[in-house]
């Protein structure tokens, strides 16, 4: 007697040969014709609209434009991390950033961790991206010019002239666009136990991005040079070293921020040599 396929047998026997096909017709990635909202398969929570436009990060972080599970958890996972290599860890398994999906590398940091100086970007570029390392491309080059210019560098054997340097985003965002808002919003609880870790004596805070993150404001060429308050820890705004290859003529700002940098850390130094 002629044995009956079950339907899922049939079902299965189908989809087999469906996708032979398309390896015959030189597909090689497995995606399906309509978008997955990744957000559906979550738990349900209402989700407030982020507008698209890249303009958004120039505009101070509203926590309520982000999924609020996704900022709780974020502060949940950082808050549960002892050590840098489980905040690294705490980053690697959060999914509710979908900047992650489209990145090669998770840029966490770089240079020594008991540095006095830690330099907080913006997100990683190409190059960051495929070395999964912070500040390597060409801004990353400007970076370290600028920082031989008063004496410190990330990889200084006296630690004395060490930095560390991290990024308000781990992941690279699609062409280099700014981060949004909600970006910042979820990946701020990360970044705050970061600097907890570390606990450097200064930080730097490249850009606007670096900025509107950790002070709430933007607007860097005023802010430059000027110290501010993060988490009380004394935190210098400074203009970006990638505006800085495209506005040669900033570069007087920038050079003041340093030198209010090299002050800061020559008085703190007399006050440790005592
Ligand atoms: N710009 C940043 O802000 N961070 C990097 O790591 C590279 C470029």
């Amino acid at each position: 007697m002629e044995r009956l396929n079950t339907p899922s047998e049939d079902d299965f026997a189908l989809q087999l040969a469906a996708l032979a096909w398309q390896l015959d017709l030189g597909v090689t990635e497995a995606i399906g014709e309509n978008p997955i909202d990744r957000f559906q398969t979550e738990p349900q929570v209402p989700q407030v609209a982020v507008p698209p436009s890249p303009k958004a990060s120039l505009t101070p972080v509203a926590p309520e434009t982000v999924a609020p599970d996704a900022v709780a958890v974020a502060a949940r996972d950082a808050a549960a991390a002892g050590d840098l290599a489980a905040l690294r860890a705490a980053i690697a398994a959060y999914p509710h950033c979908e900047l992650q999906k489209g990145a090669r590398n998770l840029v966490f940091a770089d240079g020594n961790p008991a540095a006095r100086v830690m330099i907080i970007g913006e997100a990683p570029g190409r190059d960051e991206d495929l070395q999964g390392l912070p500040f390597v491309g060409a801004a990353g080059q400007l970076l370290d010019r600028m920082l031989a210019a008063i004496g410190l560098s990330r990889r200084a054997a006296d630690p004395q002239s060490q930095v560390y340097i991290t990024n308000v985003l781990p992941w690279r965002p699609p062409q280099n666009r700014d981060p949004d808002a909600a970006e910042i919003a979820m990946m701020l609880p990360f970044l705050q136990r970061h600097i907890e870790l570390v606990a450097p004596k200064f930080l730097v805070l490249m850009g606007n991005s670096a900025c509107l993150a950790l002070l709430g404001r933007s607007g860097i060429t005023r802010l430059s040079g000027k110290w501010a308050e993060v988490s009380g820890l004394p935190a210098l705004p400074m203009v970006h070293p990638a505006y800085l290859l495209r506005t040669p003529e900033a570069k007087r700002e920038a050079w003041a921020a340093l030198l209010e940098l090299r002050m800061r850390l020559k008085g703190n130094q007399d006050v440790e040599n005592r």
